[in-house]
Protein backbone atom coordinates (compact mmCIF):
# COMPACT_ATOMS: atom_id res chain seq x y z
CA UNK A 1 0.00 0.00 0.00
CA UNK A 2 3.07 2.70 1.21
CA UNK A 3 4.71 1.54 -1.91
CA UNK A 4 1.61 2.55 -3.97
CA UNK A 5 1.34 5.61 -2.50
CA UNK A 6 5.04 6.70 -3.03
CA UNK A 7 4.94 5.70 -6.66
CA UNK A 8 2.00 7.22 -7.50
CA UNK A 9 3.18 10.81 -5.80
CA UNK A 10 4.50 13.79 -7.57
CA UNK A 11 6.91 16.46 -5.88
CA UNK A 12 7.58 19.89 -7.04
CA UNK A 13 10.07 22.86 -6.23
CA UNK A 14 10.05 26.36 -7.05
CA UNK A 15 12.62 28.66 -6.76
CA UNK A 16 11.62 32.95 -7.08
CA UNK A 17 14.77 33.94 -8.04
CA UNK A 18 15.44 37.87 -8.68
CA UNK A 19 15.39 37.41 -13.15
CA UNK A 20 13.60 34.06 -12.97
CA UNK A 21 11.10 31.68 -11.54
CA UNK A 22 12.19 28.09 -12.24
CA UNK A 23 10.35 24.79 -11.81
CA UNK A 24 11.09 21.62 -11.15
CA UNK A 25 9.35 18.12 -10.72
CA UNK A 26 10.10 14.66 -9.45
CA UNK A 27 8.40 11.65 -9.76
CA UNK A 28 9.23 8.66 -7.34
CA UNK A 29 9.47 5.19 -9.28
CA UNK A 30 8.76 2.02 -8.70
CA UNK A 31 12.37 1.29 -6.99
CA UNK A 32 11.89 4.47 -4.72
CA UNK A 33 14.39 6.31 -7.10
CA UNK A 34 13.75 10.15 -7.16
CA UNK A 35 13.08 10.27 -11.32
CA UNK A 36 13.30 14.02 -12.61
CA UNK A 37 10.54 14.10 -15.00
CA UNK A 38 10.22 17.91 -15.69
CA UNK A 39 11.51 21.46 -15.53
CA UNK A 40 10.69 25.11 -16.51
CA UNK A 41 11.94 28.37 -16.34
CA UNK A 42 10.17 31.92 -16.95
CA UNK A 43 11.03 35.69 -16.38
CA UNK A 44 9.50 37.25 -13.43
CA UNK A 45 7.13 40.16 -13.12
CA UNK A 46 6.29 41.94 -10.11
CA UNK A 47 9.31 40.88 -7.72
CA UNK A 48 11.98 43.42 -7.44
CA UNK A 49 14.99 43.61 -4.61
CA UNK A 50 13.29 40.51 -3.45
CA UNK A 51 10.16 42.20 -2.51
CA UNK A 52 6.78 41.83 -4.28
CA UNK A 53 5.86 44.73 -6.36
CA UNK A 54 2.78 43.61 -7.85
CA UNK A 55 1.24 40.85 -6.22
CA UNK A 56 -1.45 40.21 -9.39
CA UNK A 57 2.02 40.15 -11.78
CA UNK A 58 3.74 37.91 -9.53
CA UNK A 59 0.87 35.22 -9.13
CA UNK A 60 0.35 35.67 -13.15
CA UNK A 61 4.08 34.74 -13.40
CA UNK A 62 3.80 32.25 -10.87
CA UNK A 63 0.92 30.63 -12.89
CA UNK A 64 2.30 30.92 -16.06
CA UNK A 65 5.58 28.87 -15.07
CA UNK A 66 3.93 26.09 -12.79
CA UNK A 67 1.35 25.40 -15.30
CA UNK A 68 3.64 25.16 -18.60
CA UNK A 69 6.11 23.41 -15.57
CA UNK A 70 2.41 20.61 -15.20
CA UNK A 71 1.95 20.47 -19.01
CA UNK A 72 5.51 19.74 -19.91
CA UNK A 73 5.56 17.42 -17.46
CA UNK A 74 2.42 16.06 -17.91
CA UNK A 75 1.31 16.00 -14.08
CA UNK A 76 -1.27 18.00 -12.32
CA UNK A 77 0.15 20.80 -9.59
CA UNK A 78 -1.13 21.24 -6.29
CA UNK A 79 1.30 22.63 -4.18
CA UNK A 80 5.65 23.37 -4.08
CA UNK A 81 8.45 23.16 -1.64
CA UNK A 82 8.89 27.21 -2.39
CA UNK A 83 12.43 28.64 -2.69
CA UNK A 84 13.58 32.24 -1.65
CA UNK A 85 16.80 33.92 -1.47
CA UNK A 86 18.39 37.09 -1.66
CA UNK A 87 18.21 39.78 0.22
CA UNK A 88 15.06 38.00 1.74
CA UNK A 89 17.65 35.46 3.65
CA UNK A 90 20.33 36.74 6.68
CA UNK A 91 21.94 34.18 8.72
CA UNK A 92 22.89 33.97 12.52
CA UNK A 93 25.19 31.69 14.59
CA UNK A 94 23.26 31.01 18.00
CA UNK A 95 23.92 28.91 21.25
CA UNK A 96 22.02 27.58 24.10
CA UNK A 97 23.33 25.61 27.67
CA UNK A 98 20.41 23.46 29.60
CA UNK A 99 21.24 21.79 32.89
CA UNK A 100 20.47 18.23 32.56
CA UNK A 101 20.07 17.07 36.36
CA UNK A 102 21.31 18.51 39.95
CA UNK A 103 23.04 15.94 40.37
CA UNK A 104 25.18 13.26 39.13
CA UNK A 105 24.21 12.67 35.47
CA UNK A 106 21.70 11.59 33.33
CA UNK A 107 21.81 10.04 29.48
CA UNK A 108 21.02 12.54 27.21
CA UNK A 109 17.84 12.19 25.55
CA UNK A 110 16.36 12.81 22.13
CA UNK A 111 13.95 15.24 24.06
CA UNK A 112 16.81 16.97 25.74
CA UNK A 113 18.50 17.74 22.53
CA UNK A 114 15.07 19.27 21.07
CA UNK A 115 14.79 21.14 24.40
CA UNK A 116 18.53 22.90 24.21
CA UNK A 117 17.94 23.41 20.37
CA UNK A 118 14.93 24.98 21.26
CA UNK A 119 16.51 27.34 23.75
CA UNK A 120 19.00 28.30 20.97
CA UNK A 121 16.48 28.73 18.13
CA UNK A 122 14.42 31.21 20.71
CA UNK A 123 17.01 33.08 21.54
CA UNK A 124 18.45 33.78 18.16
CA UNK A 125 15.45 35.12 16.69
CA UNK A 126 13.61 38.57 16.18
CA UNK A 127 10.29 39.37 15.51
CA UNK A 128 10.23 40.03 11.74
CA UNK A 129 12.04 36.70 11.26
CA UNK A 130 11.06 33.32 10.33
CA UNK A 131 13.40 30.69 10.67
CA UNK A 132 14.10 28.49 7.34
CA UNK A 133 16.04 26.35 8.62
CA UNK A 134 17.59 25.77 12.38
CA UNK A 135 20.98 23.63 11.76
CA UNK A 136 22.80 22.23 15.15
CA UNK A 137 26.18 22.46 14.40
CA UNK A 138 27.63 20.49 17.61
CA UNK A 139 26.87 19.72 20.64
CA UNK A 140 28.91 20.56 24.07
CA UNK A 141 28.74 17.87 27.14
CA UNK A 142 29.41 19.05 30.46
CA UNK A 143 32.13 21.25 28.87
CA UNK A 144 34.47 18.67 28.04
CA UNK A 145 32.66 16.53 25.60
CA UNK A 146 32.26 17.65 22.09
CA UNK A 147 29.79 15.62 19.87
CA UNK A 148 28.08 15.93 16.48
CA UNK A 149 25.12 13.58 18.11
CA UNK A 150 24.69 13.22 21.93
CA UNK A 151 22.24 10.89 21.88
CA UNK A 152 22.95 8.44 24.77
CA UNK A 153 25.63 9.77 26.15
CA UNK A 154 26.13 10.66 30.07
CA UNK A 155 26.00 14.36 31.25
CA UNK A 156 24.96 17.12 33.67
CA UNK A 157 24.67 19.76 31.19
CA UNK A 158 24.13 20.50 27.18
CA UNK A 159 24.92 22.84 25.15
CA UNK A 160 24.57 23.56 21.36
CA UNK A 161 26.07 25.84 18.96
CA UNK A 162 23.76 26.37 15.96
CA UNK A 163 23.04 28.20 12.26
CA UNK A 164 20.19 29.32 11.62
CA UNK A 165 18.56 30.89 8.01
CA UNK A 166 16.24 33.63 8.86
CA UNK A 167 14.14 35.42 6.17
CA UNK A 168 12.58 38.52 6.72
CA UNK A 169 8.81 37.14 7.56
CA UNK A 170 6.51 39.85 6.10
CA UNK A 171 8.32 39.82 2.76
CA UNK A 172 8.17 36.33 2.49
CA UNK A 173 4.77 36.37 3.26
CA UNK A 174 3.79 38.48 0.43
CA UNK A 175 5.66 35.74 -1.46
CA UNK A 176 3.75 32.61 0.15
CA UNK A 177 0.33 34.89 -1.02
CA UNK A 178 1.26 35.17 -4.59
CA UNK A 179 1.89 31.24 -4.46
CA UNK A 180 -1.65 30.68 -3.40
CA UNK A 181 -3.26 33.29 -4.97
CA UNK A 182 -1.86 31.70 -8.31
CA UNK A 183 -3.80 28.49 -7.08
CA UNK A 184 -0.99 26.35 -5.35
CA UNK A 185 -0.44 25.71 -1.43
CA UNK A 186 3.14 25.99 -0.09
CA UNK A 187 3.89 22.98 1.40
CA UNK A 188 7.26 24.55 2.89
CA UNK A 189 9.42 27.67 2.55
CA UNK A 190 13.64 26.93 2.19
CA UNK A 191 16.34 28.74 1.23
CA UNK A 192 17.23 27.79 -2.35
CA UNK A 193 20.81 27.33 -2.38
CA UNK A 194 20.48 25.06 0.97
CA UNK A 195 18.29 23.24 -0.85
CA UNK A 196 20.83 22.92 -3.67
CA UNK A 197 23.44 21.53 -1.42
CA UNK A 198 20.85 18.58 -0.67
CA UNK A 199 21.50 17.55 -4.46
CA UNK A 200 24.45 19.25 -6.06
CA UNK A 201 26.38 17.82 -3.26
CA UNK A 202 27.64 14.15 -2.56
CA UNK A 203 27.59 13.49 0.60
CA UNK A 204 30.67 12.42 1.33
CA UNK A 205 32.10 15.78 0.25
CA UNK A 206 29.56 17.43 2.58
CA UNK A 207 31.63 15.30 4.91
CA UNK A 208 35.31 15.92 4.41
CA UNK A 209 34.22 19.73 3.56
CA UNK A 210 33.17 21.66 0.47
CA UNK A 211 31.87 24.72 -0.74
CA UNK A 212 28.91 25.60 -2.73
CA UNK A 213 28.88 28.82 -4.45
CA UNK A 214 25.41 30.01 -6.26
CA UNK A 215 25.75 32.45 -8.52
CA UNK A 216 22.75 34.35 -9.45
CA UNK A 217 22.10 37.52 -11.18
CA UNK A 218 21.96 39.29 -8.28
CA UNK A 219 23.56 37.41 -5.23
CA UNK A 220 26.43 35.26 -4.82
CA UNK A 221 25.02 32.59 -1.78
CA UNK A 222 28.64 30.78 -0.40
CA UNK A 223 27.98 28.06 1.65
CA UNK A 224 30.43 25.71 3.62
CA UNK A 225 29.68 22.27 4.60
CA UNK A 226 31.47 19.57 6.96
CA UNK A 227 30.91 17.16 8.89
CA UNK A 228 27.79 17.06 6.49
CA UNK A 229 26.20 20.62 8.80
CA UNK A 230 26.51 23.69 7.20
CA UNK A 231 29.26 25.62 9.03
CA UNK A 232 29.28 28.90 7.29
CA UNK A 233 26.73 31.16 5.03
CA UNK A 234 27.69 34.38 3.68
CA UNK A 235 25.84 36.63 0.62
CA UNK A 236 27.94 38.09 -1.70
CA UNK A 237 25.58 41.26 -3.62
CA UNK A 238 27.42 40.65 -6.59
CA UNK A 239 25.73 38.28 -9.56
CA UNK A 240 26.06 38.17 -13.27
CA UNK A 241 23.82 41.25 -13.97
CA UNK A 242 27.17 43.18 -12.54
CA UNK A 243 28.47 41.64 -15.69
CA UNK A 244 25.63 41.85 -18.45
CA UNK A 245 26.02 45.86 -16.79
CA UNK A 246 29.55 46.17 -17.36
CA UNK A 247 29.00 45.08 -20.64
CA UNK A 248 26.49 47.38 -21.46
CA UNK A 249 28.78 50.41 -20.11
CA UNK A 250 32.20 49.80 -21.90
CA UNK A 251 30.80 48.11 -25.07
CA UNK A 252 27.67 50.78 -25.48
CA UNK A 253 25.31 48.40 -26.35
CA UNK A 254 21.24 47.47 -25.17
CA UNK A 255 21.21 45.53 -22.52
CA UNK A 256 19.35 42.31 -24.17
CA UNK A 257 22.53 42.49 -26.53
CA UNK A 258 24.93 42.59 -23.66
CA UNK A 259 23.01 39.38 -22.39
CA UNK A 260 23.60 37.55 -25.63
CA UNK A 261 27.02 38.67 -25.99
CA UNK A 262 27.87 37.35 -22.25
CA UNK A 263 26.35 33.53 -22.98
CA UNK A 264 27.84 33.12 -26.31
CA UNK A 265 31.29 35.22 -26.59
CA UNK A 266 32.29 35.89 -23.20
CA UNK A 267 35.64 33.36 -22.11
CA UNK A 268 36.37 34.68 -18.97
CA UNK A 269 39.79 33.56 -19.65
CA UNK A 270 43.44 35.26 -19.47
CA UNK A 271 44.29 34.36 -22.86
CA UNK A 272 41.28 36.02 -24.18
CA UNK A 273 43.11 39.20 -23.40
CA UNK A 274 44.89 39.43 -26.65
CA UNK A 275 42.50 37.88 -28.75
CA UNK A 276 42.19 40.71 -31.66
CA UNK A 277 39.72 38.54 -33.59
CA UNK A 278 36.41 40.51 -34.43
CA UNK A 279 32.87 39.05 -33.79
CA UNK A 280 29.85 40.98 -36.07
CA UNK A 281 27.37 41.13 -33.47
CA UNK A 282 23.19 42.50 -34.93
CA UNK A 283 22.27 45.59 -33.32
CA UNK A 284 18.97 46.67 -34.93
CA UNK A 285 19.72 46.63 -38.51
CA UNK A 286 23.54 46.82 -38.94
CA UNK A 287 26.33 44.39 -37.66
CA UNK A 288 28.58 45.53 -35.51
CA UNK A 289 31.93 44.43 -34.91
CA UNK A 290 33.37 43.92 -31.51
CA UNK A 291 36.98 42.57 -30.69
CA UNK A 292 37.18 39.73 -28.44
CA UNK A 293 39.62 40.94 -26.33
CA UNK A 294 37.30 44.28 -25.65
CA UNK A 295 34.65 41.63 -24.55
CA UNK A 296 37.73 40.58 -22.01
CA UNK A 297 38.25 43.77 -20.82
CA UNK A 298 34.82 45.03 -20.96
CA UNK A 299 33.56 42.53 -17.18
CA UNK A 300 37.36 42.64 -16.07
CA UNK A 301 36.61 44.97 -13.01
CA UNK A 302 33.54 43.43 -12.07
CA UNK A 303 34.46 39.70 -12.40
CA UNK A 304 37.89 40.42 -10.16
CA UNK A 305 35.61 41.97 -7.79
CA UNK A 306 33.48 39.13 -7.50
CA UNK A 307 36.42 36.66 -7.75
CA UNK A 308 37.78 38.94 -4.64
CA UNK A 309 34.49 38.65 -2.52
CA UNK A 310 34.35 34.86 -3.01
CA UNK A 311 38.16 34.81 -2.13
CA UNK A 312 37.42 36.71 1.27
CA UNK A 313 34.94 34.92 2.07
CA UNK A 314 36.42 31.30 2.19
CA UNK A 315 39.46 33.18 4.26
CA UNK A 316 37.09 34.30 6.70
CA UNK A 317 35.80 31.27 6.91
CA UNK A 318 38.34 29.93 8.31
CA UNK A 319 37.41 26.82 7.00
CA UNK A 320 40.64 26.42 4.13
CA UNK A 321 42.45 23.59 5.27
CA UNK A 322 39.55 21.16 5.65
CA UNK A 323 38.13 21.87 2.44
CA UNK A 324 39.22 18.39 0.64
CA UNK A 325 36.02 18.03 -0.89
CA UNK A 326 35.87 20.37 -3.30
CA UNK A 327 34.04 23.99 -4.34
CA UNK A 328 30.98 23.27 -6.34
CA UNK A 329 29.18 26.10 -8.36
CA UNK A 330 25.73 26.70 -9.42
CA UNK A 331 23.47 29.09 -10.40
CA UNK A 332 23.19 30.54 -13.90
CA UNK A 333 26.19 32.86 -13.05
CA UNK A 334 28.26 29.86 -13.08
CA UNK A 335 28.01 28.65 -17.04
CA UNK A 336 29.88 31.44 -17.69
CA UNK A 337 32.59 30.20 -19.89
CA UNK A 338 36.03 29.94 -18.08
CA UNK A 339 34.59 31.42 -14.38
CA UNK A 340 35.37 27.70 -13.04
CA UNK A 341 38.89 28.29 -13.70
CA UNK A 342 39.17 31.84 -12.19
CA UNK A 343 37.44 31.43 -9.38
CA UNK A 344 39.89 28.35 -8.90
CA UNK A 345 43.15 29.63 -9.41
CA UNK A 346 41.30 33.18 -6.93
CA UNK A 347 40.36 30.60 -3.80
CA UNK A 348 43.45 28.21 -4.90
CA UNK A 349 41.40 25.13 -4.08
CA UNK A 350 39.84 22.40 -7.11
CA UNK A 351 36.48 24.13 -8.91
CA UNK A 352 33.54 22.76 -10.61
CA UNK A 353 30.34 23.09 -12.41
CA UNK A 354 27.88 20.99 -9.66
CA UNK A 355 25.73 18.68 -11.32
CA UNK A 356 22.77 16.91 -10.12
CA UNK A 357 23.09 12.65 -10.07
CA UNK A 358 19.03 11.85 -11.08
CA UNK A 359 16.98 9.23 -12.83
CA UNK A 360 15.56 11.33 -16.00
CA UNK A 361 14.01 9.93 -18.91
CA UNK A 362 15.09 13.28 -20.94
CA UNK A 363 18.84 14.87 -21.42
CA UNK A 364 18.93 17.14 -19.15
CA UNK A 365 21.07 19.70 -19.90
CA UNK A 366 22.46 22.41 -17.32
CA UNK A 367 21.29 20.64 -14.36
CA UNK A 368 23.73 23.32 -12.69
CA UNK A 369 21.19 25.78 -13.36
CA UNK A 370 18.33 23.71 -11.84
CA UNK A 371 20.17 22.69 -8.92
CA UNK A 372 17.88 24.49 -6.28
CA UNK A 373 14.45 23.13 -7.68
CA UNK A 374 15.26 19.60 -7.73
CA UNK A 375 16.48 19.73 -4.17
CA UNK A 376 13.26 21.40 -3.21
CA UNK A 377 11.27 18.79 -4.81
CA UNK A 378 13.67 16.38 -3.23
CA UNK A 379 12.96 18.48 0.17
CA UNK A 380 9.33 18.18 -0.68
CA UNK A 381 9.94 14.39 -0.65
CA UNK A 382 12.33 14.22 2.47
CA UNK A 383 9.48 15.49 4.17
CA UNK A 384 6.30 13.69 3.68
CA UNK A 385 8.38 10.84 4.79
CA UNK A 386 9.62 12.28 7.73
CA UNK A 387 13.34 11.99 6.68
CA UNK A 388 15.76 14.62 8.10
CA UNK A 389 17.45 14.88 11.15
CA UNK A 390 17.27 12.26 14.18
CA UNK A 391 15.37 14.40 16.29
CA UNK A 392 12.75 14.95 14.40
CA UNK A 393 12.63 11.53 13.35
CA UNK A 394 9.45 10.01 16.29
CA UNK A 395 6.61 12.46 14.83
CA UNK A 396 4.56 9.91 15.02
CA UNK A 397 2.28 9.30 18.10
CA UNK A 398 3.15 5.35 18.39
CA UNK A 399 6.73 6.56 17.64
CA UNK A 400 6.79 8.81 20.35
CA UNK A 401 5.55 6.74 22.91
CA UNK A 402 7.95 3.91 21.99
CA UNK A 403 11.07 6.52 22.09
CA UNK A 404 9.32 8.12 25.56
CA UNK A 405 9.23 4.53 26.97
CA UNK A 406 12.77 3.40 25.58
CA UNK A 407 14.43 7.14 27.19
CA UNK A 408 12.80 6.48 30.62
CA UNK A 409 14.14 3.49 30.59
CA UNK A 410 17.78 5.14 29.63
CA UNK A 411 17.54 7.44 31.84
CA UNK A 412 16.73 4.93 35.24
CA UNK A 413 18.17 1.85 34.77
N1 LIG B 1 25.08 30.52 -20.37
C1 LIG B 1 25.27 31.53 -19.53
N2 LIG B 1 26.46 32.17 -19.50
C2 LIG B 1 26.67 33.21 -18.66
N3 LIG B 1 25.76 33.68 -17.79
C3 LIG B 1 24.55 33.08 -17.79
C4 LIG B 1 24.23 31.99 -18.63
N4 LIG B 1 22.96 31.58 -18.37
C5 LIG B 1 22.51 32.41 -17.41
N5 LIG B 1 23.44 33.30 -17.06
C6 LIG B 1 23.33 34.38 -16.07
O1 LIG B 1 22.89 33.83 -14.84
C7 LIG B 1 22.12 34.79 -14.13
C8 LIG B 1 20.81 34.16 -13.71
O2 LIG B 1 21.10 33.06 -12.91
P1 LIG B 1 19.94 32.36 -12.04
O3 LIG B 1 18.86 31.96 -12.96
O4 LIG B 1 20.62 31.32 -11.23
O5 LIG B 1 19.51 33.63 -11.17
P2 LIG B 1 18.26 33.82 -10.22
O6 LIG B 1 18.06 32.58 -9.43
O7 LIG B 1 17.11 34.36 -11.01
O8 LIG B 1 18.80 35.01 -9.32
P3 LIG B 1 19.18 35.06 -7.75
O9 LIG B 1 19.78 33.73 -7.41
O10 LIG B 1 20.16 36.20 -7.67
O11 LIG B 1 17.90 35.35 -7.06
C9 LIG B 1 21.88 35.96 -15.07
O12 LIG B 1 22.73 37.03 -14.70
C10 LIG B 1 22.27 35.40 -16.44
O13 LIG B 1 22.82 36.39 -17.26
MG1 LIG C 1 18.94 31.79 -7.68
Amino acid sequence: MLNRIITDRIFCGLDIGAQKIKAGALKVNEQKELELIGLYESPIYGFNNCSVTNLSDLSECIHANLNGLASKAQIKVKDVQLGIGGDLIKSRGGQAVIPLVDRGHKVITSRDIKHVNEQARLLGTKMDEEILHDLPQNYEVDDVNSALNPLGLYGRKLAVRSISILADANRMRNIVKAVNQAGFDVSRTCFSSYAAAEVALQEESRQRGCILIDLGARSTNVLIFKDNVLQSYEKVAFGGENLTRAIVKNLKISPAFAEEIKRSYVVALESERHQEEEILVKQENEYKPIRRCAIYEAIQEELETLLDQITAVVERSNMRDYLTGGVYAIGGGALLSGLMERIESSVNLPVQLGKVQMLSHKNVQNTALYAPVIGLACGAYKNTFGYSVASNDDDHWTARIVNRMKELYQEYF
